[in-house]
């Protein structure tokens, strides 16, 4: 049984005043982290103060780090200082991150590695752009990423690993995955894990989806076998449709 996870991932939205106001209200209202994971994944400048006012059922993520311990690294962020934060998540890869700050599938390698030295969980994200997915390339591509960006990283690592299913074509578009093309491609992630480790290790390895993920879709979203959660980006910045968003992952642990 995987425990459902949905994480908001602000992008750079948000000042404290307005992180603070999402925090007072969200932390009442979700439910149990025994039930769900739910998770913040906001802009570094107000990690801090989300980790040290983070309720018992709310948790806090960043949005990228560098893969070094530290070093001649202008404006860039490492693992030990999102630790020394408080930090317990990072999402590495996002697409935006990919397209237009040069992230590759090398470097995203190097940042699972060391997000695992620090005992962050990271969020992988990987996914097709349109192009891909009108040529029939959709497999191939996630299968290579998958390759290079898990390559070296042992059984027990992966199976804490949460990677999010964003077709590209569906991130901030209003266009979202239809909820079986979702879970097809989710089920081809799983299948493809399953192949570079092991059976338990697919079954283990949590996958959501992400891409215009909103209220009045998550459900039949989550209803799918091999969806165990979302990762929500414009949709997550409204307080009260990030806590209906998180309880609708309820309806998987009924
Ligand atoms: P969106 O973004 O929900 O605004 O489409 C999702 C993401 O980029 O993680």
């Amino acid at each position: 049984m995987r425990k459902p996870i949905i994480a908001g991932n602000w992008k750079m939205y948000k000042t404290r005043d307005e992180a603070l106001q999402f925090i007072y209200y969200v932390n009442e209202a979700v439910p149990s982290k025994d039930l769900v994971d739910s998770v913040i994944c906001a802009p570094f400048t107000v990690l801090r103060c989300l980790v040290k006012r983070q309720g018992e059922n709310l948790r806090i993520g960043a949005q990228n780090m560098h893969y070094a311990d530290e070093g001649a690294y202008t404006g860039e962020i490492s693992a030990p200082m999102l630790r020394d934060l408080g930090v317990e998540y990072v999402i590495i890869g996002h697409s935006e991150r990919r397209a237009m700050f040069n992230e590759t599938n090398e470097t995203v390698n190097k940042k699972l590695h060391q997000a695992f030295k620090y005992e962050l969980t990271p969020i992988l994200c990987v996914g097709e752009d349109l192009h891909n997915r009108e040529n029939n390339e959709t497999e191939c591509v996630i299968k290579e990423q998958l390759h290079l960006n898990l390559s070296g990283l042992s059984s027990e690592q992966v199976s804490q690993l949460v990677i999010a299913y964003e077709p590209i074509w569906a991130i901030g578009t209003g266009r979202t995955a239809t909820p079986e093309i979702a879970n097809e491609t989710c089920a081809f992630i799983r299948k493809t894990i399953g192949e570079m480790f092991s059976e338990e290790v697919s079954q283990k390895v949590r996958i959501q989806y992400g891409g215009s993920v909103k209220v009045n879709n998550i459900e039949e979203l989550l209803a799918q076998e091999h969806i165990d959660g979302a990762l929500i980006g414009g949709a997550s910045l409204n307080a009260q449709d990030f806590v209906t968003m998180v309880k609708a992952a309820l309806n998987k642990v009924k």
